[in-house]
């Protein structure tokens, strides 16, 4: 992303962080395409800006939508200087039950859910003018493990490899920029039931992600106070894992 416009695709922007992007780098001036499963809050997020804002109705788990996601955009853009594959969904284990369905469903979405949509942007990336941008919102969630987050911090872990591979084979023509944000005040985090340190709204983490992202960083984590908290805690796992974690579990209990 630079200061020219740019035909930028965000997925999951019909709500929270992904919503909230769109809205400001349309402001910016760039074109934007959002996408999600629900046309009407699409439709809703793209008539604060018409003129800028495009929706288009993909499910990131279907990837026989694929290649029909790629003709849509084909359709709206000529090609795109940006995707934020953003999409996720959040669901947590209740232990000691292990529900295959669950992670099946998190890893559809926050995993091949990223892949399908790289897949389907991928022709439009190819094309771009200059050096297209690929950001990929994974999350601190799989820095160290936390209570109940099996399936969704897996899921996010898998995503940055992902992302970080991706890096290695396409990188002569395309950058790749792991977003991690930390507690954002979303739809997604509006049911949990534990505290949120350093919880931010998701206008700032809109703020934040359209600041730093320009300059195309391998990794843009926020808010840096939870980043080094949890980079610490991934550097003394004894203390996290026998200390911290247990405390966290019993009040989650
Ligand atoms: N909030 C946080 O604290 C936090 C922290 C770290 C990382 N994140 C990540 O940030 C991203 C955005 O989440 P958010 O917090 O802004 O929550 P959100 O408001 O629930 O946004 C998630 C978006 O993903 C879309 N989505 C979900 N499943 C989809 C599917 N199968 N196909 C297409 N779109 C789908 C949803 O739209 P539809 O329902 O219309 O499909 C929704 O607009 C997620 O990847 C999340 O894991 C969030």
């Amino acid at each position: 992303m630079t200061n020219s416009m740019q035909y930028i695709w965000i997925t999951g922007a019909g709500s929270g962080i992904g919503e909230q992007l769109a809205l400001l780098l349309a402001d910016l001036g760039h074109t934007i395409i959002i996408s999600g499963r629900d046309a009407g809050r699409l439709q809703a997020v793209a008539a604060r800006n018409p003129d800028r804002i495009h929706a288009l109705v993909f499910d990131v788990t279907d990837s026989f939508a694929t290649s029909l996601a790629t003709q849509q955009l084909q359709a709206l853009v000529p090609w795109l200087d940006c995707v934020i594959l953003n999409a996720g969904t959040c669901e947590y284990v209740d232990p000691p039950v292990l529900d295959m369905a669950m992670f099946e469903r998190v890893m559809a979405t926050n995993f091949f859910g990223m892949l399908n949509s790289f897949n389907a942007a991928l022709p439009l990336l190819r094309v771009a003018p200059s050096r297209p941008h690929l950001a990929g919102v994974a999350s601190m969630a799989s820095y160290v493990g936390f209570p109940r987050a099996e399936a969704y911090g897996s899921s996010k872990a898998a995503a940055i490899y992902l992302l970080n591979s991706l890096r290695t084979d396409f990188g002569s023509w395309l950058d790749v920029t792991v977003i991690n944000p930390g507690f954002v005040a979303t739809p997604m985090t509006s049911a949990n039931d534990f505290p949120m340190p350093f919880l931010i709204s998701s206008e700032e983490a809109a703020r934040t992600i359209a600041a730093r992202l320009p300059r195309r960083p391998l990794t843009l984590a926020f808010p840096r106070r939870l980043h080094w908290t949890l980079r610490l805690a991934q550097l003394l796992p004894a203390v996290w894992y026998r200390r911290i974690v247990p405390g966290m579990a019993r009040k989650q209990a």
